[in-house]
């Protein structure tokens, strides 16, 4: 069964079906259930939820809402013919794909925050909705509570976006901050985030740049036009980061962040990328810490601008998914502004890693005996890598080992992981423990 003939008008109610309930389903379904009257002045209707699709039947849920409403058949809600708004909050694509698909092919709006869905086919559900004349809104898969996906689909759309360097993942941005300030194993710092509820048990797409990517991949299509698939996107997690390997950055005038970048380089060809870096400590975004997110855009007519706020959490992703409910649900009774257009053109070039150059930081264990630097200098040199700072500090002097931090001038990447490979190949050179880029 399809959606029904009577429009939400003739009804007298717009209807809503609700995919998840969890964290952020949760404090959607609450918000529902006791700020009804609010919304509805908003929005011109009341809004009534007509199914609630879960897993497990069984798990306690939420006072507030109206347990007659939960369900585990999927068709409850998706073939209810008084559901006009379809949301979606179940995570993944398994479940997810279908189900928004299936909702747009019937000419519902679905609002999702649904990062990996929006990132792999994104576009083409965008297509999808335009033809059926849906909207689909996705505000929640991008930074919680900021509006950067009403950024790049409103405020920004006069000027062109340069540059975008973000941190979206808060808890890595947490593991970053503890390691940073107290000194912190990354292992010790990860078990906190994760005692405190900020890391979720399994915490490897966090951890490993997944997130980030998903995140990223989103905001390349609308700040780009095209879509970018997150296959395309370099990735380097934060598992390998040790404490000192921020001391030295804080001695060199720089904090580490995990940052997600997209840059137009030339003739719509994209930098896009995901890993840790280091950014000078007086920049803006080296001041967010914990489980914050920022999104700063370098734009031609709008200059720099920075997003700031909670990017996750029931509360921040709840608001940012009302926010969607009421635009499309406002556009349902005749009070909404026009809908974004998203007409995106075909997928644009990422340029490859190798191909790009970057200032980058070095810590290796090397032996402490003579002409150790002149070796590494040597390969390096010979890779056409320009030495800018060389810090050295004996370590183990049993062992008869030292550290060398090196920082080079701009130098291509392939360059870098040849020279790299010769590095370690050399007798000497016992361990490369980082490698990191500046983000400059
Ligand atoms: P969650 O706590 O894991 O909740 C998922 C909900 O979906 C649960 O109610 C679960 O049912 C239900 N569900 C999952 N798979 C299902 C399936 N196959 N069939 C039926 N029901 C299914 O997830 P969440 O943290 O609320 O996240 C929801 C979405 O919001 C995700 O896309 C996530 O990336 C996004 N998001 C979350 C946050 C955050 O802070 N949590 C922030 C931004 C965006 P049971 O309750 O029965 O297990
Ligand atoms: N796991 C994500 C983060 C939250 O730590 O930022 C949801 O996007």
């Amino acid at each position: 069964m399809s959606k029904g003939s009577a429009g939400p008008i003739e009804r007298g109610y717009i209807g809503v079906g609700l995919l998840g309930m969890g964290v952020v389903g949760t404090g959607v379904a609450e918000a529902l259930s006791t700020q009804g009257s609010l919304l509805e002045e908003s929005i011109g209707l009341p809004l009534k939820v007509q199914g609630i699709l879960v897993r497990d039947a069984g798990r306690s849920r939420s006072s507030l809402v109206d347990a007659s409403l939960i369900t585990t058949e999927a068709k409850d809600v998706l073939e209810h013919p008084d559901v006009d708004i379809v949301i979606e909050l179940m995570g993944g694509e398994d479940a997810a794909l279908p189900a928004i698909r299936g909702a747009l092919a019937d000419g519902r709006s679905v609002v999702t925050g649904n990062k990996e869905v929006m990132a792999k086919h994104g576009a083409g559900l965008l297509a999808m909705a335009r033809a059926k004349g849906a909207s689909l809104k996705f505000e929640a898969a991008v930074g919680g509570a900021i509006p950067v996906i009403s950024a790049l689909e409103r405020g920004l759309t006069g000027a062109r976006v340069q540059t975008l360097r973000a941190i979206i993942n808060g808890t890595t941005n947490y593991i970053l901050t503890r390691m940073a300030v107290e000194g912190m194993a990354f292992e010790d710092a990860l078990s906190d985030a994760q005692e405190r509820g900020y890391a979720e048990a399994d915490p490897s797409n966090d951890v490993n740049g997944t997130d980030a990517v998903y995140k990223l991949a989103v905001l390349a299509m609308l700040a780009y036009g095209s879509p970018v698939s997150p296959e395309l996107i370099y990735c380097e997690g934060i598992g390998n980061l040790a404490p000192r390997d921020f001391r030295y950055a804080h001695d060199l005038g720089y904090a580490i962040k995990l940052l997600a970048i997209a840059k137009d380089i030339d003739d719509g060809e994209l930098d896009v990328r995901v890993h840790p870096a280091f950014i000078a400590s007086d920049a803006q975004l080296a001041k967010v810490d914990g489980v914050y997110n920022a999104v700063q855009f370098d734009s031609d007519l709008a200059g720099e601008l920075l997003l700031y706020g909670r990017g996750a959490g029931s509360g921040p992703t709840t608001s940012a998914v009302l926010s969607d409910l009421i635009e499309v649900a406002r556009g349902l009774t005749g009070r909404g502004g026009p809908r974004p257009r998203h007409t995106l053109s075909a997928a644009g070039r990422v340029r490859p890693i190798d191909e790009l150059d970057f200032r980058y930081y070095l810590r290796m264990t090397v032996a402490d005996q003579p002409g150790v630097l002149a070796a590494i200098a040597r390969v390096l040199g010979d890779a056409s890598i320009s030495i800018a700072s060389v810090i050295q500090q004996e370590v183990d002097e049993t062992a008869g080992s030292a550290e060398i931090v090196i920082t080079t001038h701009r130098s291509r990447e392939s360059a870098l992981r040849g020279a790299t490979g010769k590095l370690t190949s050399l007798d000497v050179v016992r361990e490369i423990g980082s490698i990191i880029r500046v983000e400059e």
